[in-house]
């Protein structure tokens, strides 16, 4: 059979990025070949996102265009991975006959078993398929993933998946994501994550350290740590199993604080902070270590004193609130008052909020508004905390009830839709003001910039170079110019690139005269800021 080429794009959060990266690795090594559109590819891969509906969406009508194609085409395979499998389950072959393959995140060792049975079933029907007969390739862990005592086999197959992961010297723009926690064990009302993903399960820190030493050994200089709530991370090596020789995940149990360590029964514990330390430590070649997201309650200072003192780790945060009105966060059981939350936010900026050396800490959030029973007084609550947390940036979202959930299912979803999209702009036009503040402030520093790639503007100018054979690709969610898109093809006038700063601000420049982008994407370079808007930092390499 000749090598079969694939599609997959890939839907939602920084966890389905890496689980695509997974996947492409996984399936790149049995042969299968990757092309950048649908229409090139003899199996079309979904991998999903269900936190909110318009997630969904997009996805349904994707699937409703290749329903259309498969009319002419029944050879195609069209599966459905992620969150969307996982929680849509069987309904959703029954409502969408054209899906040949369900697989779950925690299930995606078995994609290439799926895969290959479902490629088979194609070849050997030679094109006499209807939709009756098509033996449907479905991977869901259901409710097992909840189970309580020893340890899920699928967890440990999992692990055995993010081992697997290669990494080449050239198949990367200098960063990427480690997976540190699976699954989440927090039940916000409003939240599928924990019934997608299932319990919390942390990963042999051994482990994550080797990964990262081994990213940094190809080339990888910038590191991110993933975990729905990271800084729950703790590992018992007293506790830890050991199956075939591999340490397995552990799964986690409800937090317990910071450094808590028995030292007469000899229980090594390992915390987030010294997770980041060792990682930080023994993998030097990690210039930028940072993590996502952080939980408001049980952030230890001593996760503080290791990012205060470790000059690799970014000081950035990803801690989401939701709400900034007591009654709200309790009705989404968030576990957590304003004040709480104002104080760890007060307490991160005394330890890392250092603008005086170039390191200012930058915090950014999450908000969700019209949340059931939300009040006008809740929502004026949600705007007060905007103004005083100053975040560099919030991503804002309309309540969506989704199935399954404990809010669907006993708070009725009453915040009219009209409201939610007039209080999502209200809140999107202070955060606005607030973003532009903080990007202003940065007007005349010279900041350190990690090159991503072109920017998104560059990559529209050279698109007709991209058409004529350059291909892009998307690596961590980053677009990146790769092969045929070489400078000596790209339009006159200087290329402009994209990049971060330390603290996760967004910085465009000129590639400068005699400089080719290849040569400056994946690296770090001292940027001077020249402008700014809410969102964007403008400047240009700082002369020497
Ligand atoms: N409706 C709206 N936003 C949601 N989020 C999670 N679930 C929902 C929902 N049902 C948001 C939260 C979370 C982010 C990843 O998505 O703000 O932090
Ligand atoms: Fe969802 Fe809450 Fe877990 Fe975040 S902490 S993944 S919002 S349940």
């Amino acid at each position: 059979m000749s090598a079969k080429a694939v599609y997959l794009e890939t839907f939602g959060c920084q966890m389905n990025e890496l689980d695509s990266d997974l996947v492409r690795g996984q399936l790149a090594a049995l042969g299968y070949r990757f092309v950048p559109t649908a229409d090139q590819a003899d199996v079309v891969l979904y991998n999903t996102c269900s936190v909110r509906d318009l997630a969904e969406q997009k996805v349904r009508s994707r699937l409703g265009e290749m329903a259309v194609r498969k009319q002419q085409e029944s050879s195609l395979v069209v599966g459905v991975l992620g969150c969307m499998a996982e929680r849509d389950g069987t309904d959703l072959l029954r409502r969408m006959p054209v899906v040949d393959i369900l697989c779950g995140p925690a299930e995606l060792d078995k994609l290439p078993g799926l895969l290959d049975n479902a490629v088979r079933t194609r070849a050997s029907l030679d094109g006499e398929l209807t939709h009756e007969q098509s033996a449907k390739a479905v991977a869901l862990q259901g409710s097992a993933s909840r189970r309580t005592g020893t340890l899920a086999a699928a967890e440990d197959r999992l692990e055995l998946l993010d081992l697997s992961r290669t990494v080449s010297p050239t198949d990367h723009n200098g960063s990427s994501y480690v997976r540190i926690t699976r699954g989440c064990n927090k039940f916000c009302t409003y939240c599928v994550v924990p019934f997608t993903r299932g319990a919390e399960v942390h990963r042999p820190p051994d482990h994550i350290v080797d990964e990262c030493k081994r990213l940094a050994d190809a080339g990888v200089i910038e590191v991110t740590l993933l975990g729905q709530t990271v800084n729950h991370y703790r590992f018992e090596q007293g506790a830890a199993v050991t199956v075939g020789g591999v340490t397995q995940p552990q799964k986690g149990r409800s937090y317990q604080g910071g450094h808590r360590r028995d030292p007469f029964t000899g229980e090594r514990v390992t915390t987030f902070a010294d997770l980041l330390k060792r990682i930080h430590d023994e993998a030097p070649g990690i210039q930028r270590l940072r993590f996502v997201t952080s939980y408001p309650r049980d952030f230890g200072d001593d996760v503080l004193e290791v990012m205060r003192d470790s000059p690799r780790i970014c000081r950035y945060l990803h801690v989401p609130a939701q709400s900034g009105s007591d009654t709200v966060l309790k009705r989404m059981n968030r576990g957590y008052t304003v004040s709480e939350y104002l104080e760890f936010v007060d307490r991160a900026r005394a330890f890392l909020d250092q603008p005086e050396i170039g390191r200012p800490l930058m915090v950014a959030g999450d908000m969700i508004v019209g949340f059931p029973g939300e009040t006008d007084e809740d929502f004026e609550a949600s705007v007060q905390f905007l103004r005083r947390v100053k975040y560099k940036n919030c991503f804002i979202f309309k309540y969506s009830p989704r199935p399954g959930t404990v809010a669907f299912d006993r708070i009725p979803d009453d915040v009219p839709d009209q409201v939610k999209r007039r209080r999502n702009n209200e809140l999107l036009a202070v955060q606005n003001e607030m973003s532009d503040k903080i990007a202003q402030s940065q007007v005349g520093a010279t900041l350190n910039v990690f090159v991503e790639g072109l920017s998104a503007h560059e990559r529209k100018r050279q698109a007709p170079v991209a058409a004529s054979g350059g291909v892009s690709l998307t690596i961590s969610g980053r677009q990146v110019g790769e092969g045929g898109t070489s400078i000596d093809e790209a339009p006159v006038g200087a290329a402009q690139l994209c990049g971060r700063t330390d603290g996760d601000l967004i910085v465009m420049f000129d590639t400068p005269a005699g400089a080719a982008p290849d040569d400056l994407i994946g690296r770090i370079l001292p940027i001077t800021i020249e402008r700014a808007s809410a969102l964007t930092l403008f400047g240009a390499p700082a002369s020497k």
